[in-house]
């Protein structure tokens, strides 16, 4: 009797509306970068629903997640039982982009083969931008990637209406929040070693940039 009440205040999961809109796509342009070993780290993983879903799709590598909010890491411990993957994908970490270095497992961080961020940096200010290149080239060896995925500002221009209407609506959030300019993160990844290798376009006028560790 007591069961159905108990699995309710257990169950922390969050639902984000745009991660059923958006993850097939992703998975697609992931499954030509990732190899079937080792370990991909996702930075600021939100509810969770994107880690379970590419866990499921990749089984051959360890998804692990991260993200600096309780609530967040709350929810994906959640879909991570709810998906039955407890004994295949670890805990999230509790991982903000901006203290460099990041703390990983040391074997998470011999496994790795590359990181990925989901419309993580615009909802996040500039700096948090600047660190996540830093900090994913800190971890990244060369040839390995960096995964962002969101929407940009191209020649310092909106690629449509609703992302202007989007990025005033962030930006009346937190000041500091906004569709960033990709030829500017291009710029910082370059700083830190990254070949900007790939700008994919994507659904609802967003994209997904491959950077490529090429130096140290
Ligand atoms: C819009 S949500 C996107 C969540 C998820 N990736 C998705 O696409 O559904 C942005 C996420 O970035 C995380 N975030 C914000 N600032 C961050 C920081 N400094 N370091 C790491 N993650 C951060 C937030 O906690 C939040 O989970």
């Amino acid at each position: 009797m007591l069961n159905f009440p108990i699995l309710l205040i257990l169950d922390k999961r969050l639902f984000f509306s745009a991660t059923k809109r958006n993850r097939e796509f992703i998975r697609d342009e992931l499954s030509k970068i990732i190899r079937k070993d080792g370990l991909v780290l996702e930075i600021g993983s939100g509810s969770g629903e994107h880690g379970v879903f590419f866990q499921k799709r990749f089984p051959e590598i360890i998804w692990q997640t991260s993200d600096p909010d309780l609530l967040h890491r709350k929810s994906i411990i959640s879909w991570i039982e709810y998906e039955e993957l407890k004994e295949k994908m670890p805990q999230p970490l509790e991982l903000d982009v901006l203290n460099i270095p990041w703390e990983i497992p040391l074997k998470s961080a011999y496994s790795l083969q590359g990181i990925v961020s989901i419309n993580m940096i615009h909802v996040a200010p500039w700096v948090c931008t600047i660190a996540l290149l830093k900090g994913a080239a800190k971890l990244l060896n060369v040839g390995q990637f960096l995964f962002i995925y969101g929407p940009f500002k191209i020649g310092k221009k909106y690629t449509s209406q609703s992302n202007y209407f989007f990025d005033n609506t962030l930006k009346l959030q937190n000041d500091l929040w906004g569709i960033r300019d990709l030829e500017e993160v291009s710029e910082e990844a370059k700083k830190n070693g990254f070949n900007e290798e790939k700008i994919i376009s994507m659904p609802a006028n967003n994209f997904s940039i491959i950077y490529r560790k090429v130096s140290s």
